[in-house]
């Protein structure tokens, strides 16, 4: 960085002490060392073994995996939450990471009966019911019709359930992390349907996984047709066996549990199936005792990502707020983002793709002189929907709900940077 920095002027006791602290791997200068006034440093003045033998040649690392540096960035679970881990559920690292794509290795996985090991060679995807012609299609049957590439989120309707009655878990990792966004490669169910032939009465379809949950979604025919993709690959490479190896069921916009994983069967029929995920499961009792049920679009959402309870704020002066804003609607048209609990706003920066049912990144470049801070997001997406507060969305939904809280989140940044989860409406 060359540019001199417009921010707090600089203190010169805490920059010399901060030039000794870097060879201890502690950067606590507000600024860039400038290298003129810097004391020796050792990782400019001596020669590093990295740089001085040679490194693993090319054949080590057939597979890539990241740095050693990187080992504490990986999914995490909450103990406490599920009873067993074969019918339960990690969390994305939301704040160690930034652009749109989620890396594959750690997109959160929720499973209810365990990770299915399926052979490919062994896997069947049959389509009967209210058709014409009932098929069974191989996997080489699939990878041989015309594919598409689309980049879609998919979120948990139980995304931030256990923030309805109040801010409860100390992180954005488990507070938002049921979510992830990688470009899938797959083939339109439409085209499958056509193979098939639906019947003019057929107005549901039954999607059923290969796990020993067999876990089953009704969807509706029109959304079938629209934009439903059965995909065999994410991020360029096959499916991981956590996110549905190797077949599963995208259906961008909607809530996480319709996107049926080791997908091997589809029914048509003339109304929904009442499976135990759209009855039990995924609907929200309302204040009155009634339910809302066949709530599938996930409405528009974000949150900051940084800072936030995991990265809290270290550095007083230049920093970057960044976060995350999603919409099941359409894309992301605005961000508006207050660090003062909302008495001021401002519109964030977003850089990057703004794709359609996608993570989009968002950006707000500050200083920050050691106040308190208290830091909102408000996304509105391409319908003019507009984020609610945790309050608006408990007026009309109740605290009964588990599904579809997309509330404001509420960071509380102290002076000395530590970061936590509150509310303040
Ligand atoms: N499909 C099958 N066959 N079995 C499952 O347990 N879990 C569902 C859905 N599809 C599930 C499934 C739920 S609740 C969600 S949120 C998503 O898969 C999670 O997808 P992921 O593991 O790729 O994150
Ligand atoms: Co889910």
């Amino acid at each position: 960085m060359s540019s001199e920095p417009k921010t707090e002027p600089l203190d010169r006791r805490r920059f010399l002490g901060a030039a000794g602290l870097a060879g201890a791997g502690l950067a606590a200068s507000a600024l860039p060392l400038r290298a003129q006034e810097a004391k020796p440093d050792p990782l400019i003045t001596e020669v590093q073994d990295w740089n001085r033998y040679l490194g693993e040649g090319v054949d080590k690392r057939p597979y890539g995996t990241p740095s050693p540096f990187e080992k504490h960035i990986v999914r995490r679970d909450v103990s406490w939450l599920t009873a067993s881990p074969d019918s339960s559920v990690n969390f994305t690292p939301l704040h160690e990471l930034d652009g749109i794509i989620t890396p594959s290795g750690l997109c959160f996985e929720r499973h209810h009966g365990g990770i299915a090991e399926i052979n490919p060679a062994n896997h069947r995807l049959m389509i009967h019911g209210l058709v014409d012609k009932p098929l069974v299609f191989t996997m080489e049957d699939i990878r041989r019709m015309p594919r598409q590439n689309h980049v879609h989120f998919l979120e948990c309707a139980a995304n931030s359930g256990m923030e309805w009655r109040g801010a409860q878990l100390n992180g954005c990792q488990f507070t938002h992390g049921m979510i992830h966004n990688v470009m899938y490669t797959g083939v339109p169910l439409k085209l499958l349907l056509a193979e098939a032939g639906l019947k003019p009465s057929a107005k549901w379809l039954m999607l059923e996984g290969a796990d020993a949950s067999g876990m089953n979604r009704s969807l509706p025919i029109e959304k079938a047709l629209d934009d439903v993709l059965i995909a065999f690959a994410m991020n360029g490479e096959a499916l991981r066996p956590e996110q549905g190896y190797p077949l599963r069921a995208v259906v961008p916009g909607w809530e996480g549990n319709i996107w049926v994983k080791w997908l091997r069967r589809i029914e048509a029929g003339d109304k929904p199936w009442q499976a135990r995920e759209e009855t039990s499961k995924y609907t929200d009792l309302l204040a009155d005792g009634r339910s809302r049920r066949y709530t599938f679009i996930m409405d528009a959402k974000s949150v900051v990502t940084n800072p936030s309870p995991q990265a809290p704020l270290k550095h007083k002066g230049r920093n970057v707020l960044s976060g995350l804003a999603w919409s099941g609607r359409g894309t992301i048209k605005r961000v508006d983002v207050t660090l003062d609990g909302g008495k001021n706003w401002q519109s964030a920066r977003i850089d990057g793709p703004v794709l359609e049912k996608s993570l989009t990144r968002f950006y707000v470049d500050f200083d920050w002189a050691g106040q308190e801070l208290l830091i909102q997001s408000r996304a509105m997406d391409s319908t003019g929907y507009v984020q609610p507060t945790k309050d608006e969305l408990r007026k009309v939904r109740g605290v009964n709900s588990i599904y579809h809280n997309n509330g404001i989140q509420t960071w509380h940044v102290r002076p000395n940077g530590e970061t936590e989860n509150v509310e303040i409406a």
